[in-house]
């Protein structure tokens, strides 16, 4: 039998090389190259038989598509199952990519308790199956059709899962599966490349719903899911701070669904809990008639949220007035720190300026703009702002208060979060401000 030959591929351009290489002569891109195996035809001819390719058949009218066996299944997690778009789509293919630590396996191995009916593969390389007992134990998961496989080997894993057909198959995570044909290490590029689009394939052909977990790093890269992201049908990310409970799982791309749909949960002692109404998690200690301190109204998915942002500015000492935000963009800051100088006659240029949004969240919403000025002019004049208001609004360049989105929704959860007065841009309520300064007397009136 002919041996697998390998090669060096630049993950750039695509150029092959015999031998590694540092620097690709092509592209000139540094440190891009990583081992390839060429398949043999009887390679090709024994992967597609552990997939199961068979040929396509002639091409068909939409008419002529069956999708009769497409009813989705829920895994009666609400808020996982409002981000997937309604539960999982037989067949589909799912990654759940987040930190180290962060609750992805926690995660998957609820799916098992609270849907008891589920026939779940679950493929573990990263724990031991009794560490996973240990950790369903903990869970209060009960049910005698959740199937723990240990087992790293791609082709091993393909195997069992014909022979299981489970309604889910998870692989935690894709970073420690492998192919024994490739001599690269598991977690490599072409290891991860290459086992996932093997289960990419199970998941089609076979119409195995599977889960695929994988590590990514602060960064968001490594051998990991952002070379996968192609591949699969729904990439979730799963963000928290280690320092906080709360976690969220957000959709980055979904085929069969809403992108940018956010479910929140609560890492508790005995895993993870829904967060039915985030606000008030992220208002638990809010502190009322502070200066500095503002609420806004971010919308995350479909679902609107309160935050507080908190601004301090002190009078420089000496040197450069420093600008420090955290989790805001600082960039942000400056621009709106520049024009409430020029626009609103706040001046700046002799404070240290400090923001923080509360609670450990990153608001990127441009529609927190508004209450992050009203914020920053509270702390420069020491004077709070009233305790119902919330402020929505995104701040122009000419500091004119720009319209955002979803108004109605978000003013209606400040109305329920028992907040009364809402301070909104004039263009699309026809009562709101026109601009920053108005606003800020408004806030602080
Ligand atoms: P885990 O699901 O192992 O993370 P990942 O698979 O993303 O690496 O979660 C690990 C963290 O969650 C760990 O720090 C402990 C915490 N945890 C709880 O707080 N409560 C629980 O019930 C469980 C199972 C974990
Ligand atoms: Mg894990």
């Amino acid at each position: 039998m002919a041996k697998s030959k390998i090669q060096f591929e630049c993950t750039t351009c695509g150029h092959i090389s015999p031998k590694w290489l540092g620097s690709c002569p092509i592209c000139g891109e540094w440190n891009t190259f990583v081992e390839v195996a060429t398949s043999t035809k009887k390679e090709v001819e024994h992967k597609a038989k552990v997939v199961g390719i068979e040929s396509a058949g002639s091409p068909q009218t939409l008419d002529d598509v069956d999708t009769s066996k497409k009813s989705r299944f829920l895994s009666k997690i609400s808020e996982f199952d409002r981000v997937l778009g309604g539960g999982f789509l037989p067949g589909s293919y799912i990654l759940i990519g987040g930190e180290p630590g962060v609750g992805k396996s926690t995660l998957t191995l609820q799916i098992a308790k609270s849907n008891p009916e589920l026939n779940i593969l679950y493929c573990a390389g990263e724990e031991s199956a009794s560490q996973i007992k240990q950790r369903a134990q903990r869970l209060w998961v009960q049910s005698n059709k959740l199937l723990i496989y240990n087992e790293t080997q791609v082709d091993l894993i393909i195997e069992e899962a014909q022979k299981v057909n489970p309604d889910l198959l998870i692989v935690d995570s894709i970073q420690t599966v492998y192919r024994t044909k490739l001599s690269s290490m598991p977690g490599s590029i072409q290891q991860v490349k290459e086992c996932a689009a093997l289960f990419q394939q199970v998941a089609k052909k076979k119409n195995i719903t599977t889960l695929v977990i994988g590590h990514v790093t602060k960064d968001g890269d490594i051998a990991g899911p952002r070379v996968l992201e192609h591949m699969v049908d729904t990439v979730l990310q799963f963000e928290g701070d280690k320092n906080y409970t709360y976690r969220l799982l957000r959709s980055l791309k979904n085929r069969f669904g809403p992108a940018q749909e956010v479910g929140v949960f609560q890492m508790v002692e005995h895993g993870l809990k829904e967060v039915i109404n985030p606000s008030e998690l992220f208002l638990s200690n809010k502190t009322d008639g502070v200066s500095g301190n503002a609420i806004v109204c971010t919308m995350e998915g479909s679902r609107p949220l309160l935050i507080e942002v908190q601004a301090l500015a002190t009078p420089t000492n000496f040197g450069t007035p420093q600008r420090t935000a955290n989790g805001f963009d600082r960039n942000r800051l400056l621009l709106l720190l520049a024009v409430l100088e020029k626009r609103a006659g706040y001046s700046f240029s002799n404070q240290d300026v400090y923001l923080n949004i509360a609670g450990g969240f990153r608001l990127n919403d441009p529609a927190g703009d508004l209450g992050v000025c009203c914020a920053l002019v509270s702390s420069l004049l020491d004077k709070a702002i009233e305790r119902k208001t919330v402020c929505i609004g995104e701040v122009g360049l000419a500091g004119e208060v720009r319209s955002v989105p979803h108004i109605e929704q978000r003013k209606n959860e400040a109305h329920k979060l028992g907040f009364t007065d809402s301070i909104t841009p004039f263009f699309t309520s026809g009562t709101g401000v026109k601009y920053v300064q108005d606003a800020i007397k408004k806030a602080l009136r």
